[in-house]
């Protein structure tokens, strides 16, 4: 109860600030999840999405997001793009082949952030649209014993992870860098009863 008030607290406090945040990978799962969870809470004034294409949106709440569309392999020619924004989240798709185990996250710390945090979902549950046989598969075979058992070490519900990553945004931290595993997601995004419907 009283980490239910404090997390209430620091969101009404964290609004004052009139903070503006940039989003990297809203058209993904993980990405499209953070954007509706950020837009009802409405913790900042002003959000910017970053992708490689123009999305459309037909809800009201959406019509204040701001766009920008940036070609990933020029990124030197588009810094103006993530300039004069207090918290960037990053939902980019990538895979542990190619991101590289365990090397992200020394890159990460090289890029001197005041404060970074590096979330490692299990497998993220979500309706996704396009076909990934084999992480359907997982999703339903986890999705079921989650609810049965009460996994959590497995699984994590997308709608939790988008939590998490909204509510730890305005957790103050003294880490410069903090990395969260599926048990720290499951905690922190599971603070309120605040549910994305
Ligand atoms: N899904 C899981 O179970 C799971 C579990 C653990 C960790 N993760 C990690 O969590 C992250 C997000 O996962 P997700 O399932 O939400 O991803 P997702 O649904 O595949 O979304 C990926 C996002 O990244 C963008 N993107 C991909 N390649 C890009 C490129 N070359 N240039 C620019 N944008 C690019 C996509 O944009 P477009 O729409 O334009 O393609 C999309 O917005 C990934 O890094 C993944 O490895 C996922």
């Amino acid at each position: 109860m009283a980490e239910l008030e404090n997390i209430q607290n620091l969101r009404e406090n964290f609004k004052k600030h009139n903070k503006s945040c940039f989003i990297l990978g809203a058209s993904g799962a993980t990405g499209k999840e953070l954007l509706k969870e950020i837009l009802k809470q409405q913790l900042f004034s002003n959000v910017t999405i970053i992708g490689r294409r123009k999305l459309t949106f037909e809800e009201v709440a959406y019509q204040n997001v701001n766009q920008q569309v940036v070609d990933f392999e020029k990124l030197d020619e588009y810094s103006a793009s993530f300039q004069g924004h207090d918290v960037g989240f990053c939902c980019l798709g990538t895979t542990k082949a190619k991101g590289g185990a365990g090397e992200a996250e020394v890159k990460i710390e090289e890029l001197n952030f005041d404060h970074c945090t590096i979330f490692k979902p299990a497998l993220i549950l979500c309706d996704r649209e396009e076909s990934r046989p084999l992480e359907w598969c997982a999703r339903k075979i986890l999705g079921c014993l989650s609810h049965a058992m009460s996994i959590t070490a497995l699984s994590v519900p997308v709608s939790t992870l988008a939590r998490a990553m909204v509510n730890n945004a305005v957790i103050p931290s003294d880490k410069k860098v903090e990395l969260l595993e599926n048990k720290d997601i499951h905690r922190i995004g599971n603070q309120d009863e605040t549910k994305t419907s």
